[in-house]
């Protein structure tokens, strides 16, 4: 029987993840960003993106960005054979200590209305719901969350 293999900790993505975060990106979202944007954010100063390891494979990842008081959770991936094992929750305590230690107050994000394992792992945090989107997700169209957590 093959071992399962540990994840190691999350860490700062570097310019040579970006390909396999691309491909990760197209597993997990219908609107995947390209290999292209995803190094324009890996460039820019108020982005963090952290990802997890298992083995040699990029199996999870985070897109952060920290805006002064307040941080903005835009991605968060785990490729689907990975899924249950803990590997989104690495990311979450990973992404609130940067955004604490940046000085954020808040942490926000979107969420689809039907994306429960998302938002079940957002519940698990004290992420509330402060908004409704109507239709604002296309392919297929659907209502967002506008969610924040208080660091505070
Ligand atoms: C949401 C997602 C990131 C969770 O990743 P994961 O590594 O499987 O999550 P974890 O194993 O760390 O579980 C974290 C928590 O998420 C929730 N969760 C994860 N999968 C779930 C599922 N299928 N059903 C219900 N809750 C689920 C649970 O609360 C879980 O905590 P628990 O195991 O202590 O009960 C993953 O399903 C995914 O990549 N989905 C596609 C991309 C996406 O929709 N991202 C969010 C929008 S940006």
């Amino acid at each position: 029987m093959m071992e399962r293999q540990r994840p190691i900790s999350p860490r700062q993505a570097c310019k040579e993840d970006l390909c396999a975060i691309a491909a990760l990106e197209t597993t997990c979202f219908s609107d995947a960003w390209s290999e292209a944007s995803l190094k324009d954010t890996l460039n820019a100063p108020y982005a963090r993106l952290i990802c997890v390891d298992v083995g040699n494979d990029i199996a999870a990842y985070a897109c952060l960005y920290l805006l002064g008081d307040g941080a903005e959770l835009l991605r968060i991936a785990t490729h689907p054979a990975h899924r249950r094992c803990g590997l989104a929750h690495m990311l979450m305590q990973a992404c609130i200590k940067e955004a604490g230690e940046a000085g954020a107050q808040s942490i926000y994000l979107e969420v689809r209305a039907s994306n429960a394992p998302a938002i079940a792992l957002y519940d698990t945090y004290g992420f509330v719901t402060d908004l409704v989107r109507k239709n604002y997700y296309k392919n297929p169209t659907e209502d967002a969350l506008c969610r924040s957590l208080s660091l505070c």
